[in-house]
């Protein structure tokens, strides 16, 4: 009997057999067919022997049958015995074609989601190796390959990866590593929860700037919105029941909303700078107010989005006239943002040094500023535009850079001049900087007031700073053609911090005014550290160490024990070996409200960027951009709870102190600042 049936006529017969059924026999003649399949290659032989037992064999007669559709419930892992299936998906058609040995079927049992494709029979006659959900779990989820690939038209477009984190609840845990932007916006919109939070899709709306742009992006989710598989076939029957569609079409279109509100949450006023934006939260608002009306679960959304769209639309055409950029700007003391479309007056200076004010865009390309310039100058020359620092030193700026005059030194100036004439150019007197210590102004004032009015400046400044002004610094804000002039500001507070303590020391004549120098900028310093603030706790301690202070070992070892020991300990916390650990260990023990060490998290993020290719094979490598999000999340935690300014009580000169610490006079020029220490305490011979 045997001989007659054949081989596989035999092996179809035995995996019909309900697996309880099985004999030994029949289990060792599967197995050895299991030794064959390319689906399985890479397991063990022990776990073909236990899937051995719990396959079950699945044919279908006809080509076009439906094995399972796009949105339903996954079930079981399939292999492709004998024949063909194409991989169906709305609004694409036929994304690929898998044949014998192949798999699918696994996405949904492992990422615990609807089915990502509808499955379609391309041939008569198919045979499928069946594998159900639970036994897929028992015997597979351990062993089953770390990776997931796949596939559209022969190219990869998405790339899964058991993470390392596997999850103790039974299904497995995959990770995005790469995929095409479209595919990975999808495969977030089919996997996301409403009930519980997911760092992937957050990761997504916050660096999506990186790899799609704003417009492409809005395009994409409002096309998932608008598409509904209730109407749209492509080839495929439509799923389950009149009920079941309804819900499956509220169920995606929840999704879509929830993530467009995150999206609006993370760009907040950049939106109203970016007609595609408004245009798609409107057209969003008004197809949710009209669908909810069938689909009830949608109405929820709708007072959220009619919010976004009335604070942005309402805002967008409000443009604001920033005098001189520099610390200390009013427009900064109401804690509002620089935006690109914000006009400022610029001073631009000539050989000769007289200067002219143009009015430009923030987002001003050197290019725009030139031709301002030559307009004002009614010059036909070709302007070269150059920045100057206090020492001399002459960097050109291209037609190309935006928002150029955001990143000028602290005393730094912005010349226009013919290319003849740039030998010429000399510093102008008032970059040199002050030729006197303030230290009468400040030894008056507590350390903890100056202490108090330097966080709450920072405080300014640092909540200024947009997410995306991170990214932009990071990838290079020219390619993104925006400013990053918050940041900037930001961080020229920090050079500015650092090089007033430098600047004050070395003014300070008398030996023992500048112990007392010291001993007051290591009291500041503490306060500072006591709230929170760590930008400009580092840069007095920096500040001290610089080396034209650094070198006064007569005024140090004036300073009394107990000073010298805060300030070794204060320098520990900077020490830089094993990647700033002992920086990073500070703060993983203190609670937001924070400030925290600006160019430290600037590092790490272009440590990430120029370390990591942002495509692989034309895919994005998401690992890369989950690590730059992780930082920006950091600084986002620091941020998360409000600084209380009631922390001190307003004392009578509270004015004074607030003014005093946002004018700070300072010299720039590392080699004045040498010389004069050197006048202070000559080299001992
Ligand atoms: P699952 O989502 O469970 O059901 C549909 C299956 O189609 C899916 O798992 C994958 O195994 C398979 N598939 C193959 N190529 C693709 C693709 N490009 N997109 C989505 N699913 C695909």
């Amino acid at each position: 009997f045997l001989a007659q049936i054949g081989p596989d006529a035999l092996l179809r017969m035995i995996l019909r057999k309900p697996p309880g059924q099985r004999t030994g026999d029949d289990l060792e003649i599967i197995y050895d067919e299991l030794l064959h399949i390319k689906a399985l290659s890479h397991l063990s032989n022990t776990v073909k022997r236990e899937l051995a037992s719990v396959l079950i064999f699945e044919s279908h007669a006809k080509a076009g049958t439906v094995l399972f559709n796009q949105g339903e419930e996954g079930t079981s892992w399939y292999i492709i015995q004998k024949g063909s299936v194409n991989v169906v998906i709305y609004g694409k058609g036929v994304v690929c074609t898998l044949h014998e040995g192949d798999d699918f079927g696994k996405l949904a049992l492992v990422t615990d989601s609807a089915r990502a494709a509808s499955i379609v029979l391309r041939e008569d006659n198919c045979h499928f190796l069946r594998v159900d959900k639970e036994d897929f779990n028992r015997i597979l989820r351990d062993v089953e390959a770390n990776t997931v690939r796949l596939k559209e038209h022969e190219q990869a477009v998405l790339v899964l990866e058991k993470s390392p984190r596997a999850s103790s609840l039974g299904n497995i845990k995959y990770t995005v590593m790469s995929g095409t932007p479209e595919k990975i916006l999808d495969h977030f919109l089919e996997t996301m929860r409403m009930d519980t939070h997911h760092a992937d899709p957050d990761d997504f709306v916050l660096m999506h700037c990186v790899f799609m742009p704003n417009s492409q992006f809005c395009q994409l989710l409002m096309l998932c919105y608008i598409f509904n598989p209730v109407c749209t076939y492509h080839a495929v029957a439509p799923p389950g029941s009149e009920q079941e569609r309804l819900e499956y079409a509220a169920t995606s279109k929840r999704r879509v909303l929830n993530l467009a509100l995150r999206w609006a949450a993370v760009h907040t006023h950049h939106l109203q700078e970016e007609q595609a934006a408004l245009t798609f939260l409107e057209e969003l608002y008004r197809s949710v107010s009209n669908d909810s009306r069938i689909l009830r679960a949608l109405k929820d959304f709708v007072p959220d989005l009619e919010k976004v769209v009335k604070l942005h639309i309402g805002m967008k055409s409000q443009k604001v006239l920033l005098r001189e950029f520099s610390n200390g700007d009013e427009r900064l003391a109401k804690k509002q943002p620089i935006r690109n479309c914000d006009e400022i007056l610029l001073k631009v200076y000539c050989s000769d040094h007289t200067y002219t004010t143009i009015r430009v865009a923030v987002a001003a390309t050197g290019r725009e500023v030139t031709s301002a310039v030559a307009d004002k100058l009614a010059s036909n020359d070709d302007l070269l535009l150059v920045h100057l620092s206090s020492a001399g030193e002459k960097q050109m700026l291209k037609p190309n850079d935006v928002s150029v005059f955001s990143t000028l030194s602290i005393n730094g100036r912005m010349f226009a001049c013919p290319r003849d004439q740039l030998n010429a150019l000399t510093p102008l007197p008032d970059q040199e900087g002050p030729s006197a210590g303030s230290m009468s102004s400040f030894e008056l004032m507590s350390s903890k007031d100056l202490a108090y009015q330097m966080t709450l400046y920072d405080w300014e400044l640092f909540s200024c700073v947009h997410e995306h002004e991170l990214l932009y610094h990071t990838f290079g804000r020219q390619s993104f053609r925006r400013t990053t002039a918050n940041l900037d500001l930001f961080l020229r507070r920090f050079n500015q911090v650092q090089l007033w303590v430098v600047t004050e020391v070395c003014l300070c004549g008398q030996l023992s005014k500048r112990v007392q120098l010291l001993k007051k900028f290591i009291k500041i310093a503490a306060h500072c550290r006591e709230f929170k603030n760590l930008n400009s706790f580092f840069a007095i301690i920096m500040g001290m160490s610089n080396p034209a202070v650094s070198r006064l070992t007569q005024t140090w070892e004036k300073l009394p024990s107990k000073f010298k020991k805060f300030y070794a300990e204060f320098e520990s916390v900077m020490d830089p070996s094993r990647n700033h650990r002992a920086y990073r260990l500070t703060v993983t023990k203190i609670e937001p409200p924070i400030i925290p060490f600006m160019p430290l998290l600037l590092k790490d993020m272009t440590f990430s960027h120029e370390g990591n290719k942002t495509f692989i094979d034309n895919m994005v490598n998401f690992e890369k951009i989950r690590m730059i999000a992780n930082t920006i999340r950091a600084v986002r935690h620091c941020r998360s709870q409000p600084f209380n300014p009631e922390v001190c009580q307003p004392n009578k000169n509270h004015a004074e102190v607030r003014g005093y610490v946002r004018k700070l006079c300072v010299i720039d020029n590392q080699r004045t600042l040498t010389t004069l220490s050197y006048r202070l305490e000559p080299r001992r011979t």
